[in-house]
């Protein structure tokens, strides 16, 4: 699908899997894409990865004078396009993890994770709507399966996501009422074999097997690709999603329509 010619596409989080994912896939359509990431080497490695004319810069999307950098220094024209796909589960082994149940969830832990998957998606969209006011644009945020169901070893997690799909339908609401051109919508990816599942399935010789089993819950006997969720998110960011928006895309492999039962 072609259709982003001359335009910016802005991805956050896009230094890694499902925000690497679409800046490549909107890249391959035409859009201008400037790949941006809390961790700079990763965005510029996305910007080189999409090659014609891609622009890598760094920023964190929990702050505004990051955004504003940013905005300040996109290449000159018109910003069409922003996907927020940064975001961060608060779970893990590594520095900072912490558990995430009800009881024993941290303060600190929910306010991090908000930070990133609630503030920063609330600061793109503010930001976004201030420069896509006079030509119209598209805003495709990314919630998640976790926050439309119970996940009580991820409290925080979850309530951002579910919090996600209320900014979505505020966003679109609120510039459908100011009679701008700027849509919104979101992605709810499923179980995406992505970095972000580093702290669930390893990096060691039995990952693939872990992954597997995971796979082996969902409807299509798989973990879905960062690419699977691209398509959707290039899609409702074109023109052919013209008459879309405040709505979700599930993008799950079927788990959002009940537990499946395999015969054979
Ligand atoms: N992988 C899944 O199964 C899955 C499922 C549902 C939703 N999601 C969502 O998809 C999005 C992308 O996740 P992913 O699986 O590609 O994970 P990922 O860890 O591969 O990528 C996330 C990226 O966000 C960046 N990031 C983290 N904090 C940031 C900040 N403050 N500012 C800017 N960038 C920051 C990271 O550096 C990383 O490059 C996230 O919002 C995630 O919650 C993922």
């Amino acid at each position: 699908m072609a259709g982003f010619e001359g335009r910016i596409a802005l991805v956050t989080g896009a230094g890694s899997g499902i925000g690497r994912a679409a800046a490549l896939r909107l890249a391959r359509d035409g859009a201008i894409v400037v790949a941006t990431d809390v961790r700079g080497d990763a965005a510029r490695e996305t910007a080189l990865l999409a090659g014609s004319g891609a622009v890598a810069l760094e920023l964190d999307v929990r702050d505004p004078a990051s955004w504003e950098r940013v905005l300040a220094s996109l290449p000159a024209a018109p910003l069409g396009v922003l996907v927020n796909g940064a975001g961060v589960t608060g779970l893990g082994a590594g520095a900072g993890a912490a558990a995430q149940d009800p009881e024993t969830l941290s303060l600190e832990t929910l306010r991090a994770v908000l930070a990133v998957n609630l503030e920063g998606v609330v600061l793109g969209c503010r930001y976004a709507i201030r420069a896509m006011r006079e030509r119209g644009g598209s805003i495709v945020n990314v919630s998640s399966r976790a926050g439309s169901i119970g996940v009580p070893g991820a409290v925080a997690y979850g309530a951002s996501k579910a919090a996600v799909g209320s900014v979505t339908r505020s966003v679109a609401l609120h510039c459908a009422g100011a009679g701008l051109a700027v849509r919104c919508n979101a992605v709810v990816p499923g179980a995406i074999d992505t970095p972000m599942w580093g702290a669930l399935l390893g990096d060691g010789p039995d990952r693939a097997e872990r992954a597997a089993r995971v796979g082996a819950e969902v409807p299509l006997g798989r973990m879905g690709t960062a690419e699977e969720v691209a398509e959707a998110i290039a899609w409702l960011a074109s023109d052919g999603a013209a008459y879309v928006t405040g709505t979700e895309i599930v993008v799950d492999g079927g788990m959002a329509a009940g537990p499946v039962a395999r015969r054979g």
